[in-house]
């Protein structure tokens, strides 16, 4: 039985195209009756396909760095997990309290339990003869955990009041920082530390920069929660700041070494992989006018608009480049895996980035611009799931020829 997060993986990828046209369709005002579920847009993208792969593989990929045999799957993380979005997908379109809490408990319980199945796969005490393995993306799932854990906490009391009394002064801000700049980058990192060498072959450019990286990351998240937290700017700047320049370090890292390796830029992959990263730095771009208040420019629609720019640029396309060669490595391990995405993905989330922005500022177009960029979005997911949903196929049917072969017969000689 292979790794169950892939299925849920390619299901939550599947339905990601249905939310992203149901949300073009709303915007368009084509179809009346679809109201384009707010939440569903971003939540399939991230809590779906992207937190399921990394519940999936955290503990395989550390497991692997440390030297150790490859983890059992942990069923009660998967069931906690999966229990809890399946809950919050009812709880949150009915707005109901309870079922809320309930789905938000259980996805925080398998954070938990995640944070301490990582825990005791710690990596052996470092041994020159293992070479410069280093301790790998494990850092960086666990410091990525620890903020989602508090984006659920956030999150789940969006809609029953928690913020004011956890004293938060933007709690929406709160959740979308800890769970973009804390679980997100953190972990993206951490599969670039671990799966690089694997699809560039060759080590990152300076491995041993993971750890001021990994530091200037967590510091620059951390003070990105604590500026909304306190409104207080004096967090948000040295925390924007600190978290560019670690994001501008691994990237560095990961483009140097194939800086001439022209091979390496002929696949869309690695250019979907790279450039995915300018979506987390436009808001940061604006920035300045926001928090400087500048007269006319339209702050609000920006923080409004913003965050769905960051997860389809950003996060979907990471998921489009890194998704496909992940399902391969796990499917068929003997085989040599690449990067997935295409140029057309390539450039529908870039476009449909640029026209949800536009529709920001282009208010007389702006229901145009919006929905135009769904679509765009929508047409950048098919070619990924199409390609998710052809490995996951042809890796079941294999492993289901393996289990139906019957079982070498012993001869007489043994
Ligand atoms: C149990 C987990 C989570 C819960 C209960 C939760 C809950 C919520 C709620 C209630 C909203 C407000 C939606 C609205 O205004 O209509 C929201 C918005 C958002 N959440 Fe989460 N969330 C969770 C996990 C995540 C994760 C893992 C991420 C990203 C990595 C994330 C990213 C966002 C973003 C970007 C928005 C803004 C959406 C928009 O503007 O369209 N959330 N979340």
């Amino acid at each position: 039985m292979t790794n169950p997060y892939l299925l849920m993986t390619l299901l939550y990828a599947a339905l990601a195209v249905l939310a992203a046209l149901d949300a073009s369709l709303a915007s368009l005002n084509l179809l009346p009756w679809f109201n384009g579920l707010r939440w569903l847009r971003v939540h399939l993208i991230t809590l779906g396909m992207l937190t399921q792969i990394s519940f999936g593989l955290a503990p395989v990929l550390a497991a692997a760095r440390a030297g150790r045999p490859r983890p059992a799957t942990r069923w009660d993380i998967w069931l906690a997990l999966n229990a809890g979005l399946l809950v919050l997908l009812v709880g949150i379109p009915l707005v109901n309290a309870a079922l809320i809490l309930a789905g938000g408990t259980l996805a925080f319980a398998a954070a938990l339990l995640l944070v301490t199945h990582l825990l005791g796969l710690r990596p052996p005490a470092p041994d020159p003869a293992r070479g410069a393995a280093g301790p790998g993306g494990r850092r960086f799932y666990l410091a990525g955990l620890a903020f989602l854990m508090l984006g659920i906490i956030v999150g789940t009391g969006l809609w029953l009041g928690w913020g004011p009394a956890l004293g938060i002064q933007v709690p929406i801000e709160v959740h979308i920082h800890a769970n973009n700049w804390g679980f997100m980058a953190l972990v993206f990192a951490g599969l670039l530390a671990d799966l690089y060498p694997g699809f560039a072959g060759r080590p990152l450019a300076w491995p041993r920069s993971l750890t001021p990286i990994f530091w200037m990351m967590t510091a620059g998240a951390l003070l990105l929660v604590l500026g909304p937290w306190t409104k207080n700017e004096l967090f948000t700047v040295p925390g924007i700041l600190l978290h560019l320049s670690a994001t501008g370090w691994l990237l560095a890292n990961v483009i140097a070494p194939l800086r001439t390796e022209r091979p390496a830029w002929k696949q869309p992959g690695l250019w979907q992989l790279v450039t995915a990263y300018v979506w987390i730095i436009a808001p940061v771009l604006v920035a300045p006018l926001i928090l400087l208040k500048v007269p006319g420019f339209p702050g609000a629609g920006i923080e409004q608009n913003a965050p769905q720019a960051l997860v389809y640029g950003w996060v979907l396309q990471f998921g489009l480049a890194l998704l496909p060669y992940l399902f391969a490595r796990l499917l068929f391990p003997e085989r040599p895996a690449r990067l997935g995405g295409s140029w057309f993905s390539l450039a529908a989330v870039h476009l449909g980035g640029g026209l949800l922005w536009a529709s920001i500022f282009v208010k007389d177009y702006s229901t145009w611009l919006h929905g135009s960029a769904y679509a765009l979005w929508v047409a950048a997911l098919l070619p990924g799931v199409w390609q998710l949903w052809q490995s996951a196929r042809a890796g079941w049917a294999w492993l289901e020829a393996q289990e139906a072969a019957p079982a070498p017969q012993p001869t007489s000689g043994d």
